[in-house]
């Protein structure tokens, strides 16, 4: 084993030559919804197979049907096998307009609460997931060989579903198989709490597309006589939540349960200021179930939102038309045993009985996967906190998290494994928004917790 504090030196040592790798990753726009920036994607993959095979790792690029796995394997000793899973995909960056900089030029900009690192991906993923890379260099340096068999997972998907990874997973098995699985894409509590991660929600993603007439039509022509698609899709929308936020769907809430004692516990402990969480985004007033505190709207509650809705004219002026066809994206975050499959099948039966008997409806399925909990007798917790406390001077405290990884759930149900998930972003970081940003007080602090982690796991 080295010496703790000379690996964490050497890690403090490489900050401004780790700062200059990272933002030659956050150069490359690597978004994976657009097929446009497909070779980006895999500039970003050849980036880091170059970069772990540089640092020691046996590296080599995966390519699927989507976008490339980097895949990479490492470090030695008797100590639990750890599988480092992060993204180094990126969300598209617009509205462009909005950003103060080019989204794929970054830069450390200062403020009053610190230094911050602004690109696109630079909080997530691509500063994350470099806190592991940088922290098993300096470990390496100084000790010549990580601790404990590492296999490193970068997909460049997650943005955009993860199409390629449940495959890749079944075929892969024997490589991907390890002790537990580490994944840097969460939150700290704070800025100056870490956090673990313990309840993460699943996510079900539907589209309906209704059609009326077979044509645009006339609306003084036809008005009246003829249905609008867009009434009907309205009218879906607007029946999905009753007056007090619950979720009309029958079935909706099979499988949703209460959050046990000790994390209820804990989670009351945590003084969530619901006004403080909204007023950052102008606005005061909890949309979530009546009775449910706003912490449990985000963390433990299912949710289901239209994310975008499209029918008829929408340009400059007015134009008097009924459009033949209207559509919404919906996404639901779901929790407990909520059954990704069976919600799809209640949903769409929803929609039909809201659809005339002379208009059609269509579904296109975008993928779902269940919630995921974190066991909390796992011996791999008990160690992960003991280190993060050693590194910022506060017991890392437990949390759910509102958004979803959803390779987590396969990690568990394919390869059998726990996922401890870390993350050093905070809630103002802006990701998937215009400025995203990073603290560099996350970027080195994040490396030296892995530093430390690795270190604990080691001597399990
Ligand atoms: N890193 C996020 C998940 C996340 C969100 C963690 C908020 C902590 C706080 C991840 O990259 C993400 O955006 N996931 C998507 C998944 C979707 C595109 C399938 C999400 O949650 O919407
Ligand atoms: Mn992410
Ligand atoms: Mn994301």
């Amino acid at each position: 084993m080295a010496d703790l504090d000379a690996v964490l030196a050497a890690a403090d040592a490489n900050l401004d030559a780790s700062l200059e790798r990272l933002f030659e990753l956050l150069r490359i726009p690597s978004i994976s919804t657009d097929s446009a920036f497909d070779g980006d994607c895999r500039r970003a993959a050849d980036w880091l197979v170059a970069e772990l095979d540089r640092l020691g790792f046996d590296a080599s690029r995966r390519d699927t049907q989507g976008q490339p796995m980097v895949l990479a394997r490492g470090g030695a000793g008797s100590g639990p096998h750890v599988l480092f899973y992060g993204h180094y995909d990126v969300q598209p960056p617009d509205p462009l307009e909005l950003w103060q900089r080019d989204p794929f030029d970054p830069a450390i900009v200062d403020t009053p609460t610190g230094k911050q690192i602004v690109a696109r991906g630079a909080s997530d993923d691509k500063g994350q997931l470099m806190t592991f890379v940088e922290a098993a260099r300096a470990y390496r340096q100084v000790a010549g060989e990580l601790p404990l068999p590492v296999t490193i997972l970068f997909e460049g998907e997650e943005e955009s579903g993860s199409k390629s990874l449940g495959p890749f997973l079944d075929a892969h098995l024997d490589e991907l198989k390890a002790d537990v699985a580490l994944v840097c894409d969460t939150g700290m509590w704070d800025r100056e709490t870490p956090a673990i991660t313990t309840m993460l929600r699943g996510m079900l993603l539907d589209e309906v597309v209704v059609t009326c007439a077979n044509r645009d039509l006339h609306s003084g022509m036809y008005g009246g006589a003829a249905m609008n698609p867009i009434r009907v899709v309205a009218k879906i929308v607007a029946d999905l939540h009753d007056a007090n936020g619950r979720v009309t769907v029958p079935g909706f809430y099979d499988g949703v349960e209460e959050v046990p004692a000790d994390i209820a516990a804990q989670w009351g402990g945590l003084s969530f200021d619901a006004g403080e969480f909204l007023g950052e985004v102008g606005l005061r007033l909890p949309a979530g179930e009546a009775e449910r505190s706003a912490l449990e709207q985000i963390w433990s509650r299912p949710t289901c939102d239209a994310n975008g809705i499209v029918g008829g004219y929408t340009g400059e002026g007015s134009k008097t038309v009924i459009a033949s066809q209207a559509s919404v994206k919906m996404s639901f975050r779901l929790v407990g045993g909520q059954d990704p499959d069976a919600i799809r099948d209640a949903f769409r039966a929803f929609v039909r009985e809201r659809v005339p008997a002379d208009c059609a409806v269509a579904f296109i399925a975008h993928g779902g996967n269940p919630a995921l909990s974190l066991p909390l007798e796992s011996p791999y917790l008990d160690a992960a906190c003991t280190a993060l406390a050693d590194e910022w001077g506060k017991p890392a405290v437990l949390t759910g998290c509102g958004g979803s990884i959803p390779i987590v759930g396969d990690f568990k149900s394919t390869l059998g494994m726990d996922t401890l998930l870390i993350g050093f972003g905070l809630d103002d970081d802006r990701i998937h928004s215009p400025n995203e940003k990073y603290e560099f007080s996350s970027f080195r602090h994040g490396i030296r917790s892995w530093v430390r982690i690795i270190d604990a796991l080691a001597r399990m």
